[in-house]
């Protein structure tokens, strides 16, 4: 067959199985990046259903394939060999690993950053936890089972890929080809979106003698004299800072991020800004909160803090649906220790000389507390 005629075959099967739909300059230049053209060897192979079918034609006719197409085949030991390495992967199951055979021959797993059994499999299960996930979290957002799924599956876990990492982006193309979003707008954005992305509180929040807001830039000043202190700067992450970086800190505070940080600043009912904390949403969908916390030296000794800091430890569970609030110190802070025993947190972890700190290594504490054991002890 000439190259033409090789060509126009490749294309006319490949629009038996996709149907006729036009490829943008848009489209184009995104095959372009993430595929190459197929060699006329491979084009062969595709029609006699040893090799899988393009991933794209091109608007000009050039049949488009992943980098790694013919590369499954080597691993296999041949392209003769490469039907049954591949259902080897669903084994027990031949008739889904057929199935999967006959998707994977016909070009369709355009999805994938790298099309392997392997990945075909993982993503196939991330979309079912997904999917699962999405059912629990339509009835209860903050269903910690639902969160903990959905984390998975879009994310990933330690040794566990997530679809973010798993798909492509995709092309407008590909919406008219499989009727609808892309895989990734379907199991990745829209879920993210939809639950994983903290929104705010009703600001501020009360509580007998305090109001919680976010950070304002005139904020600064109150925090200028602390921050120059040694001292009090000594059991904190940051070394001390000039009031030209404080500034830079509150407004960067200020400034709209992703929702997972939030921090607060803590004032009397007569507007004396006493302290600040914060709240970093993280871990697997985002169901775990790591608190901080600082009171100004002149305001110390008042209970500030604990009033403060069981405030946002609501916030956390009530707001966020946290499953788990957890504080990490350094071990030689007796205040801050103090503060977390008050609060009811648990000290799970002395990390012993774990932790390089202005000059020396020092040892650290970490404390937690979980949504169920706030509620049983929480005041109303
Ligand atoms: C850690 C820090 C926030 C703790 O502040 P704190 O003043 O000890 O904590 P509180 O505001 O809750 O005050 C508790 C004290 O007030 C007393 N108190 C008075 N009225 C109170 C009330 N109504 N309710 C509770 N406690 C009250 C408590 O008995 C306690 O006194 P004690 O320390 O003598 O036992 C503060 O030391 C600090 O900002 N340090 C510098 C920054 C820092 O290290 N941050 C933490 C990093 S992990």
């Amino acid at each position: 067959m000439g190259d033409d005629a090789l060509t126009q075959a490749v294309h006319d099967r490949f629009v038996a199985v996709n149907g006729e739909h036009p490829m943008t300059a848009a489209d184009d230049a995104y095959v372009r990046e993430h595929f190459v053209p197929a060699t006329d060897e491979a084009m062969a192979l595709m029609l006699e259903d040893r090799l899988p079918l393009p991933s794209y034609v091109l608007g000009d006719g050039t049949a488009m394939v992943p980098a790694a197409h013919g590369r499954l085949a080597d691993i296999a030991g041949g392209v003769d060999r490469l039907h049954d390495w591949f259902v080897a992967f669903w084994e027990g199951d031949l008739e889904t690993g057929q199935q999967e055979w006959a998707r994977y021959l016909s070009g369709q797993h355009v999805a994938l950053r790298e099309v392997t059994p392997t990945r075909i499999k993982q993503a196939a299960e991330r979309v079912a936890e997904a999917a699962a996930a999405v059912d629990l979290l339509r009835r209860d957002p903050h269903d910690p089972l639902g969160r903990g799924m959905l984390g998975e599956a879009v994310d990933g876990v330690i040794a566990v890929s997530g679809l973010d990492s798993l798909l492509l982006p995709m092309t407008g193309y590909d919406r008219l080809r499989f009727g609808g979003p892309t895989l990734r707008e379907q199991w990745v954005d829209a879920p993210r979106a939809a639950f994983l992305t903290p929104g705010p509180p009703d600001w501020p929040l009360r509580t007998e003698r305090l109001v919680l807001r976010p950070h304002e830039p005139a904020d600064a000043d109150a925090f200028v004299d602390a921050w120059a202190s040694e001292e009090w700067t000594s059991m904190l992450l940051s070394r001390p800072m000039n009031r030209a970086e404080v500034q830079e800190m509150v407004r960067r505070r200020t400034e709209p991020g992703d929702g997972t940080f939030v921090g607060l600043v803590v004032v009397t009912h007569a507007g004396d800004v006493v302290g600040d904390s914060m709240l970093h949403l993280q871990g697997t969908g985002l169901t775990e909160g790591e608190i901080g916390w600082t009171i100004l030296p002149q305001h110390a000794g008042r209970g500030f803090a604990t009033e403060a800091a069981r405030a946002v430890l609501r916030l956390g569970f009530e707001h966020y649906g946290l499953r788990r609030i957890v504080a990490n110190l350094d071990a030689r802070n007796d205040r801050s220790a103090a503060l977390c025993e008050r609060l009811g947190m648990r000290r799970e972890v002395h990390r012993v000389g774990d932790f390089w700190s202005k000059g020396t290594w020092t040892s650290s504490y970490e404390y937690a507390l979980l949504a169920e054991e706030w509620r049983a002890g929480a005041p109303d």
